[in-house]
């Protein structure tokens, strides 16, 4: 037998007489076909299920490649280095690593991000939403149809002073076309009482955060609500599965507010199992610096995401400066 691997030259799949284009980033090749990302590098070859590829893809491109690694599945990923991005194959698996396969590529932000923004724009089709639920899409396979760029293109709305207020976004209701999604049916829709002081009306306001949220009409993707100095609170809806492993640089940490989200951690550096963490409505858990992590949400469910964005915490945590966990017990 004769081991084979693909060059960057030749094509490895139908894709073009599919439809689909071809995208190259240094000497990476990207190709798909009905029903996998097939990725080409120095040396070797990498498949994906299309669907989790495009959902994974979404996710780096909207986040601008997120806090430190984005990984697609346990061989590729990007690392956020805010102002050049790796591309790697291979980087945090230890097979990879015993067996001198790790391939990796230092872009510029801005150029890599605008090959997958294309990417994602060609090989998404008509009816597939990378940030849907599955169950709340049409599917990601066969030959180009089409394309759905109102969904990949989505921008998270920002509000001026406070949502509801004068001269903000008018909050979020039935009668505005944005229900409660068909998960969230159970979720409190009761409006709080303000009593302002006469000539305060329009300074002074509250909105119920759980019906606010129980609208979003996407999964697994953080939105920041409240923005303090470094402190970023994001709300986000999740169902389904998280579509990356996220290996973040910083101690991150999670507020599950209603139901239950199961995740599963593993050595940043290795994928080793580390830990099986269950957070049902109300716990709080410090995620290290030095892990990844991947969430289950059987039923849609509701989650804190709060990051420290102080731009000096990469290299005081991967130093050593700092342990990867907040708090000794
Ligand atoms: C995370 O990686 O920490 C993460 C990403 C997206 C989410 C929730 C958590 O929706
Ligand atoms: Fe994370």
């Amino acid at each position: 037998m004769t081991a084979t691997t693909a060059t960057t030259t030749e094509s490895m799949t139908k894709g073009a007489e599919l439809g689909y284009k071809t995208f190259t980033a240094g000497k990476f090749r990207f190709e798909r076909d009905e029903y996998f990302a097939h990725i080409a590098f120095p040396g070797g070859r990498h498949m994906m299920p299309i669907d989790a590829f495009l959902r994974a893809l979404m996710r780096d491109v909207a986040w601008g490649f997120f806090y430190g690694t984005v990984n697609f599945d346990a061989v590729l990923g990007t690392i956020n280095h805010y102002g050049t991005v790796d591309l790697f194959i291979g980087l945090f698996n230890e097979g990879f690593k015993a067996a001198k396969r790790v391939y990796l590529e230092t872009f510029e932000a801005k150029d890599l991000k605008k090959v997958f923004e294309e990417m994602l724009a060609d090989w998404t089709n008509e009816g597939f939403d990378p940030f849907a639920a599955p169950d709340e899409t049409g599917n990601a396979y066969g030959p180009k149809h089409g394309s759905n760029l109102k969904a990949i293109k989505r921008e998270r709305i920002v509000s001026k002073r406070m949502v509801g207020l004068p001269g903000d976004l008018p909050y979020r209701t039935d009668a505005q076309g944005q229900p409660q999604n068909r998960q969230f049916k159970d979720v409190n829709k009761d409006v709080p009482e303000v009593h302002a002081e006469p000539g305060f009306e329009s300074e002074v306001h509250a909105f119920n955060m759980f019906d606010y949220v129980s609208r979003s009409d996407v999964t697994w993707n953080p939105s920041v609500v409240s923005n303090v100095k470094d402190s970023q609170i994001c709300a986000t809806t999740e169902e389904y599965i998280l579509p990356i492993f996220h290996g973040n640089d910083r101690v991150e940490w999670f507020i599950q507010i209603c139901d239950e989200i199961v995740w599963d951690i593993e050595d940043g550096a290795t994928g080793r199992p580390r830990a099986k963490v269950i957070m049902k409505a109300g716990d709080v858990a410090a995620m290290p610096a030095d892990i990844r992590h991947k969430g289950y949400s059987p039923k849609r469910s509701i989650l804190i995401v709060w990051e420290n964005n102080d731009s000096t915490l990469p290299q005081r945590y991967s130093s050593g400066e700092l342990t990867p966990y907040p708090v000794e017990f």
